[in-house]
Formats: structure tokens, sequence, C-alpha cells
């Protein structure tokens, strides 16, 4: 579904070059839910407006469902659908419902099929009672439940989501994840997930990726995760442990007999 090669994406700025992505490689299969950590900075929300076709990379090659996001943006679109929980897709002044049916327009989604979906996806997240409310007034869990929505009005077959559960109290959080997963084992939508929060990866994801310094940190299961600090269980704490460390994570080489998965770049 996901074919990252050696990515990299570097920005001008005043002079200097910023790496913010480096020689990343990964491979999300379909079906997967996949969690995705790092530090402040680190690439990840670079990384995924490269998946998007929002940003080009600047060396490697990356594919989503065989396709060149940056090339074929509009196919691309058809099979991603993306939220950036820091702000909304959804048109600010018109009434949520309105917004869905532009986005319907935008997608060419079929009416009988738009109908159909949007009253399953009223009714797993609970949109019913804001439809008619303009998005500028929805608070911010009802506003990304929107935003889910929109992003799965035309079915994709991928989910990407940056922060999706940023700001959202104890019950919208467990809601949306519980919609998240069914999303995955239900209708088999595969999920990228961007977060800082890691009760999402440790409720949610079969694999987390951990990208620091715009390089891949580790791939590999949340137990494999866990196993890497030993003594540590919390995987809270695992992660603040990997972040102090982070460079010695990554230039550490593997000890003998090591067999948990701390790839380095
Ligand atoms: N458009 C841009 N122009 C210049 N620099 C950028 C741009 N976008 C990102 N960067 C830089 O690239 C690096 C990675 O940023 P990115 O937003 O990908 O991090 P992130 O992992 O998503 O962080 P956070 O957890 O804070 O959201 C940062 O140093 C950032 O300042
Ligand atoms: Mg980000």
């Amino acid at each position: 579904m996901i074919d990252a090669d050696r990515i990299g994406r570097s920005f001008r700025i005043r002079g200097a070059t910023v790496h913010a992505v480096r020689d990343l490689s990964f491979h999300v299969a379909a079906g997967e839910f996949v969690g995705c950590l790092g530090p402040n900075g680190a690439g990840k929300s670079t990384t995924i407006k490269m998946l998007t076709g929002i940003l080009a990379p600047t060396s490697g090659r990356v594919t989503v469902a065989g396709l060149d996001p940056t090339r074929r943006r509009t196919a691309v679109a058809r099979e991603i659908g993306v939220v950036f929980g820091q702000r909304t897709t959804l048109w600010w002044d018109l009434p949520l419902r309105d917004s869905f049916e532009l986005v319907r327009l935008l997608y060419k989604v079929d009416r009988v099929r738009f109908r159909e979906r949007l009253g399953e996806l009223t009714e797993r997240l609970r949109l019913g009672e804001f439809l008619a409310t303009p998005v500028r007034q929805l608070s911010l869990g009802q506003r990304m439940r929107g935003d889910i929505a929109a992003a799965l009005l035309h079915d994709p077959s991928l989910l990407v989501l940056d922060e999706p559960t940023i700001g959202l109290d104890v019950v919208s959080k467990a809601e949306v994840r519980a919609f998240l997963r069914d999303l995955n084992t239900e209708r088999g939508t595969t999920v990228l997930l961007t977060t800082h929060d890691v009760g999402d990866v440790e409720r949610l994801c079969r694999r987390v990726i951990l990208i620091d310094h715009g390089r891949l940190a580790f791939d590999g299961t949340v137990d494999e995760l866990r196993a890497t600090v030993p003594g540590e269980t919390s995987i809270e704490d695992v992660v603040a442990h990997l972040y102090l460390n982070s460079s010695a994570l990554r230039t550490r080489p593997p000890r003998p007999g090591e067999d948990s998965p701390t790839a380095t770049a």
C-alpha cells in the first residue's frame, strides 16, 4: 500500500538547508494499522505530506497504491483519506453537511453511495446533532469527528492521520480510537496514524515506526519497542527514554544476540 524507498526532503531556509527527512524507507501492506511516533520536529508531518502528494521528496521514491503521489496526485487522492488534526479541511463558514457535499463533488462520489456512506459515518461518529452547524461553531472533538468523516466519504483504501486525537477529552479519544479500530478490522482500511499519545499506539497499532531526526529509528511491534529499553514496562517511559537518548539509538550498533529491531538508518 505504501512503499517509501530512501525518501528525503530538505528545505532551504535563509541560505541554510534543513534536512526534515533523510533516507527513510518503510513499507506498509494493505490492511495494516501502523503508528508513527517521533519527537517534535522529527519529520513525521513532512513524511505524511510526501505520501499524500502535498510535498515532493527531494530524494528517493515513494509510491502509494502503486502510484507516485506527486505525479498522480488526483489518482492517489482517490486511494487516500487524510486528516490533519492541527487544521481542518472543512469549510469554516459552511454547515458540516454542506462541507460534506463539497467533498462529494470534489471526489465525484456517486449520490447514492454518498448518502449511504454519510449515513453510516453519521451514526458511527455521532454527527447527527451538528450536521447543520457551521464548522467554525463546532467544538474541537466535533470538528475532528467531522474531519474524519470527510476523509472517508470517498471510501479510500488508506487513511492517514496526523495527530487526530490532539486536544480530545478521554471520552472523545476513546470514541475516535474505537472508530478507527473498527474501520481497520471491519472494512479492512489500511491506517497510518501519527500521534504524540502513546496510548493511541498501545491500544490500536500492531506495528509502530519511530522517526527521529528525519530517519527511521525503529520499526517493529509495540512489544518489541518496549523491549528496546530493558527494565521499562510503561510504553510512555520507553518512548521518553528513546527520545532522550535518540542519538544513541540512531548510532548504536546492534549488540551480540540482540534481536529487537532497533533498526538504524
Ligand atoms: N515548509 C517547511 N519549510 C521549512 N522547514 C520545514 C517545513 N516543514 C517542515 N520543516 C522543518 O522540517 C522539520 C520536520 O518538521 P515536521 O513538521 O515534519 O515535524 P513533525 O515530526 O511533524 O513534528 P511535530 O511532532 O512537532 O508535529 C522541522 O525542523 C521543521 O521546522
Ligand atoms: Mg507534525
